[in-house]
């Protein structure tokens, strides 16, 4: 039941899933309880200089320990669903392959807890934290990781199976495969440009082998989705090699997912962009049945500015300003000659530009390229200095803006037709951003990582008002 807007709030359609999101390595912490082995994350981020001022995942938010504070929080905020990340080395810690009861229970709390609120659980079965194990045997350079991914997504679904609706295989494929193995900025931080080709695939692999693993486990009617980074891809001008510019970059970034779990076939643009890196050989027969045999039923997007792109003169690498290109390899295979161009601003702390005009054109492009698939926004949020004012409070007007800027963006978007199902803030609570470390706060939630304290920022107000509303009020 929501509360009645103020006169010219941006009124939602009826139902609409309002949410928040978090990822199990970014807040959990208790990285050695319970029996959990350690992922890639673990490593990578206890290797001198990968992560900024050191930063790891041991503690992070304690959200392990402190889980019923923060879906209390969740509560309080009145959002209708919570979208998190099962952490893969609880499930299965070591290469003997055997579950660990104790993670599989902490989820099943998790869930209870969450249920008990009336508020959905959205599952993730993999946000970036590869078991060691698997890594220490080629992790996603090898095709039988997709493999042991769909064994222990059916190990989590036969659990949690009967109580959570909406399944999510990956997060962000993209950022596994390219950041993770292209540019190494991401964990395992390796530099081989075939291998994330490679990668690529053995994810669509995972995600197709995992939909049909857990299809037994969980309802007939329940959401299978995948969350992408999509990239809204620009062009600088009309130009003829300006436009091929940004199809390459679309063809790696996006149609490489899409494609094969949407449509069941990969683009051929893609084949001939990389064919000098590589003759795609690691594409087995009956691979592409197997990614797209069970249907994606909802779409995650998760957008936070566009990319505009150019034709470099003469031969430069893509690198620069996309904001993830600063590694010693490159996350563009196929883009050779492709420049990333500064786009306006203001921006971000992570420098990100704020344009919420790319998320109504990507989401206009989805909805008219996959007509008939509802969509949802996995994640949407900002990073911002945010400061502790006198009074205790945390006012981020700059986080508000962007908030209500990209809620407007989305209203728009449904008013024009497209199957826009929800959206979800990212994120819940300040967390550990990856290779930034603690450094960059993206949560509506102020986390002081001292004594582990939580301060509702000023964005969590509105964001409670919007709810509530079911509305953006103006
Ligand atoms: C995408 C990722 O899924 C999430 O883990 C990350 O913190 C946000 N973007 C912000 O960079």
């Amino acid at each position: 039941m929501s509360t009645p807007a103020g006169p010219g709030a941006l009124q939602f359609p009826p139902g609409f899933l309002w949410g928040t999101a978090t990822a199990s390595y970014q807040i959990e912490g208790a990285f050695d309880e319970d029996g959990r082995g350690p992922s890639i994350w673990d490593t990578f981020s206890h290797t001198p200089g990968k992560v900024q001022d050191g930063d790891t995942g041991d503690v992070a938010v304690d959200h392990y320990h402190r889980y019923r504070d923060d879906v209390a929080l969740m509560g309080e905020l009145g959002v209708h669903a919570y979208r998190f990340s099962v952490a893969w080395p609880r499930i299965v810690p070591a290469a003997s392959g055997a579950v660990e009861q104790r993670g599989l229970d902490f989820y099943s709390r998790l869930v209870d807890e969450l249920l008990g609120k009336g508020i959905a659980p959205v599952a993730t079965l993999y946000h970036w934290d590869l078991p060691q194990w698997l890594e220490d045997a080629d992790g996603w350079g090898n095709r039988d990781t997709a493999y042991r991914f769909a064994e222990y997504a059916a190990e989590v679904a036969r659990v949690l199976g009967d109580r959570v609706h909406t399944w999510t295989t990956l997060n962000e494929p993209w950022c596994s495969a390219f950041l993770g193995y292209g540019s190494g900025v991401h964990a395992p931080g390796r530099t081989e440009t075939e291998t994330s080709l490679r990668a690529a695939h053995h994810l669509n692999l995972a995600h197709g082998l995992a939909l049909s693993a857990i299809a037994p486990h969980v309802s007939a009617d329940s959401q299978k989705s995948v969350t992408l980074n999509l990239h809204h891809v620009r062009p600088a001008t009309d130009s003829p090699a300006d436009i091929d510019a940004a199809r390459r970059v679309d063809a790696v970034a996006n149609r490489v997912f899409l494609g094969p779990m949407l449509s069941g076939e990969y683009p051929a643009d893609l084949f001939a962009d990389t064919e000098a890196i590589t003759d795609w050989g690691f594409v087995q027969e009956g691979d592409l049945a197997a990614i797209s045999a069970t249907p994606v039923t909802l779409l995650g997007i998760n957008y936070y500015n566009p990319t505009l792109v150019r034709a470099a003169e003469g031969e430069r690498a893509a690198d620069a300003f996309d904001g993830h290109g600063n590694g010693a390899g490159t996350p563009w295979p196929g883009c050779e000659g492709v420049e990333f161009v500064q786009q306006p601003g203001p921006y971000t702390a992570m420098g990100w530009p704020v344009d919420e005009s790319g998320l109504y054109d990507l989401l206009q492009r989805v909805s008219k390229d996959y007509p008939s698939l509802p969509l949802a926004i996995t994640e949407n949020g900002s990073a911002w200095e945010d400061e502790v004012s006198a009074d205790g409070e945390v006012h981020d007007p700059q986080r508000v803006d962007y908030l209500s800027r990209h809620l407007s963006a989305a209203h728009r978007a449904i008013a024009d037709g497209v199957d826009l199902r929800g959206y979800f803030v990212w994120s819940l609570l300040d967390n550990f951003e990856w290779a930034y470390g603690y450094s960059k706060r993206f949560g509506i939630v102020r986390v002081d990582y001292d004594t582990q304290q939580r301060t509702p920022k000023d964005s969590f107000k509105l964001y409670q008002q919007v709810v509530a509303q079911n509305a953006l009020p103006q």
